[in-house]
């Protein structure tokens, strides 16, 4: 299995010619926590939207599916918008069988990106990074790009964190794991924090953001809770839905 990871979304366009079969898209704080707090609640689907202009298009091109406008800029709701970036605010009741329309700042933006890459690409956070392992086994990857989401370009602790958690975990079931640079630096940080998640969100400029300035410390401590969902949100032919191993191309 060869495993390559990209620290911040512009490596990407230095990818080459890699033949993937899947892309994993890593924002932990909050885009993949959220959606999959989402779909957990019964979500029918999820579009991403790169900028609120294409999110209210979006909303106009499905008027007749009444979609819920969603996401952040800066950590807060958007005016105008029906729901923030806190996985507490998709409930059952605020989204359960609601076709969701969702712009954030790093994570939409990585999520149309990726689509380029690969037919699959998975949403991974911390709460399910066992469930991401076993989808990759599932469809018998050989060929995997961990994306992180970073912010506003820049390098993310916490994503780069998640992405060394995955190989840890891959490579203890599969021996013959290849990596590259950027997944050698993620399980370095891996090794460094152990599955001390407190602290890796006490270090990531994000989290203290979050935590700190606009009070958001429910949603660190949901974000950090290690493997503790099944969902696996799948993005293909441009919508975000459950995983269902069948759709897979
Ligand atoms: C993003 O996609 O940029 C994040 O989810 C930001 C946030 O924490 O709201």
């Amino acid at each position: 299995m060869r495993i390559f990871t990209t620290l911040i979304p512009k490596e990407i366009g230095c990818l080459g010619d890699i033949k993937l079969d899947v892309v994993i898209l890593i924002d932990i704080l909050r885009a993949s926590t959220t959606l999959i707090f989402a779909l957990k609640s019964g979500a029918r689907s999820v579009i991403p939207a790169s900028t609120i202009e294409e999110a209210y298009e979006l909303k106009r091109k499905f008027m007749h599916e009444k979609p819920l406008l969603c996401g952040e800029r800066d950590g807060l709701i958007i005016p105008g918008f029906d729901l923030g970036n806190s996985p507490t605010e998709y409930t059952p009741e605020n989204v359960c069988g609601r076709m969701l329309i969702y712009s954030s700042t790093n994570g939409s933006v990585l999520m149309k990106k990726a689509e380029m890459l690969a037919e699959n690409v998975l949403l991974m956070s911390l709460i399910n990074i066992s469930a991401v392992i076993n989808c990759v086994e599932s469809i018998n990857a050989e060929s995997i790009l961990l994306a992180c989401a970073g912010y506003r370009g820049v390098f993310s602790l916490e994503d780069a964190y998640a992405a060394g958690l995955f190989i840890e975990k891959i490579c203890k079931r599969h021996t013959d794991c290849i990596h590259d640079d950027g997944s050698l630096l993620s399980r370095i940080l891996y090794e460094k924090y152990g599955e001390n998640v407190e602290s890796v969100f006490e270090n990531a400029k994000h989290a203290r953001y979050l935590g700190l300035d606009l009070g958001l410390a429910d949603d660190l401590k949901i974000a950090g809770r290690i493997d503790s969902e099944n969902i696996v949100p799948h993005l293909i032919d441009g919508e975000i839905r459950v995983m269902d191993r069948h759709a897979f191309r």
